[in-house]
This record gives C-alpha cells, structure tokens and sequence, in this order.
C-alpha cells in the first residue's frame, strides 16, 4: 500500500499541519536546533501570564522576530493540499499555524485552531484589525493601542496558558473521530491539547499518516512515516494519484 492509495481509498482524509509545512515558505520552526524557542524562552515572551504582565516585552520580540508570514508565499506543501481538497480526495486542514498560507494556497476548509497573526484583537473592546492595517504603528508605538478605547492590542493568536478557540477545537475534535485517514504534516507534537488529536484520530480508528524532515517523538503512531521536506514529499503524493489512479 502507498499514501496515494490510502487517500485515493479514503472516506474522509483530513490533514493535520504545523511549523514545518511553513519552513519552505521561509518562515521558521518553534523548535529544534535553529528554532525560534532555542532563541526565545517562550515563558518570558509567548505565554499569556506575561502578555498580561508587560504587553511591552511581547510586542518587542513580535517587532524582532518580524511580520515575515505578511509577505511570504505558500510552498509546494500548501498547494498540494489546496489540489487534494479541489480533487475531493481531503475534507480539511487542521492547523496549528497562524499565517494563513494554507488560504492563500487555496484551501476552503481550514480550521485554525491556534488562531491568525493576519488578525489584531483589542485586549480590552474585542475591536479587530488587520495586522496590515497597523503594520507601521507597530514600529513607533511600544504597545499599539486600540483606537476606539485605548486597550492594549494582541494579535490574534494563543499564547501559552490560552485556551484554544473552542469553535475551532470542538471541529477538530470532531473531525479526528471521524476521519479514517489522518495526513500530518511538519509538527512535533510537543503542545498540548493540539497534539492530542492525532491520538484521539488513531483511537477512533484512523490511519495516520506523518510527513516530516526529522524523526520526531511520535513515529510510532504513524502508520506510514515519510522523512523529507514537505514541499517535495506531498506534490510527489498529489503526483502520484494523478498517474496511478
Ligand atoms: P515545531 O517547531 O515544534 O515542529 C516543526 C516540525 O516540522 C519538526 O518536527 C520539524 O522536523 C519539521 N520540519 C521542519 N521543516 C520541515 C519541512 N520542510 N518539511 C517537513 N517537516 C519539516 O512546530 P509545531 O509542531 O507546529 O504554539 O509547534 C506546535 C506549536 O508550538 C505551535 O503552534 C506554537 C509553538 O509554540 C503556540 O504558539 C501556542
């Protein structure tokens, strides 16, 4: 048996994406030797507690880091997603990402449950903004502040101690107990509750599937593990349905 063929055979592939389908779009994992938690304590800079503490702090390591994923472009990786939904042969991508590039590829079904960095939410009156639209106050103001209250802005993403959207995660939730085939991409699985859905999937009966360059923590749930980047592996799967089937 090939991956083509398990999608090709599928009821209801979902697909289950994090850092690592990005990376060929330039935009950097969280972990591993070059990531950005080995440059940044997550605690000090991502995590709720000290947004609440000194906004400040946050939005200086959001002003170092940049706004790369504003201009960066889906990769192979996404685009062969967008083609397998467009097939009907994927109902959906589940991300932990928060640049919006599985959209921009083409993706309909997209359930984001860490949230959006394209999106800025006022702490204080739940005004929302684009990330765009407030891109050059970020450079001068040490705390953008929300124009109609003055309430410290954050963008919408969840920071660690968060709880995730519960729209979003109840749909993920539902999806792993009826997918029979889940399609992981690029994620160590090493943040909870988000790396619970692959085990709920295989519970309820799922074959997985891991698509990643490294060895992580969580082969051994994988029914099929393919080591290599994204961006190459998936397009060489949409390829092969195409010729095969
Ligand atoms: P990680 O940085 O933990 O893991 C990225 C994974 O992608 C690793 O297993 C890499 O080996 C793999 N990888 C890197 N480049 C790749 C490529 N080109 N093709 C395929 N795989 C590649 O990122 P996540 O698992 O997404 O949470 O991290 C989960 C969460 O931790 C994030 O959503 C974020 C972070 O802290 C919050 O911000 C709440």
């Amino acid at each position: 048996m090939s991956i083509a063929y398990e999608l090709k055979n599928a009821k209801r592939a979902v697909a289950f994406t994090g850092a690592g389908i990005s990376a060929e779009s330039g935009l950097g994992t969280f972990r591993g030797r070059d990531g950005l938690w080995s440059k940044y304590d997550p605690a000090a800079v991502a995590s709720i507690e000290s947004f609440t503490r000194d906004p400040r702090k946050f939005w200086q390591f959001a002003r170092e880091i940049g706004w790369i994923f504003l201009t960066a472009k889906p990769n192979p990786a996404h685009i062969a997603l967008a083609e397998l939904e467009a097939m009907k042969l994927l109902d959906s991508v589940i991300t932990q990402n928060v640049d919006g590039l599985h959209q921009r590829a083409g993706s309909k079904h997209v359930i984001e449950i860490h949230g959006n960095a394209g999106r800025i939410i006022c702490t204080r009156c739940k005004t929302e903004y684009t990330t765009e639209k407030i891109v050059a106050r970020m450079a001068q103001e040490d705390v953008p502040t929300c124009d109609r209250c003055g309430g410290s802005l954050k963008p919408d993403v969840i920071l660690f101690g968060e709880p995730l959207p519960k729209k979003a995660f109840d749909l993920a939730l539902r999806k792993m107990k009826s997918t029979d085939l889940l399609l992981a991409a690029g994620t160590s699985l090493e943040v909870y509750p988000a790396a619970s859905l692959p085990e709920i999937a295989k519970k309820n009966g799922a074959k997985i599937v891991s698509i990643d360059s490294e060895r992580t923590s969580w082969d051994d749930l994988c029914d099929y593990k393919m080591n290599g980047p994204a961006g190459e592996i998936l397009p060489s799967i949409v390829q092969a349905i195409k010729i095969t089937f």
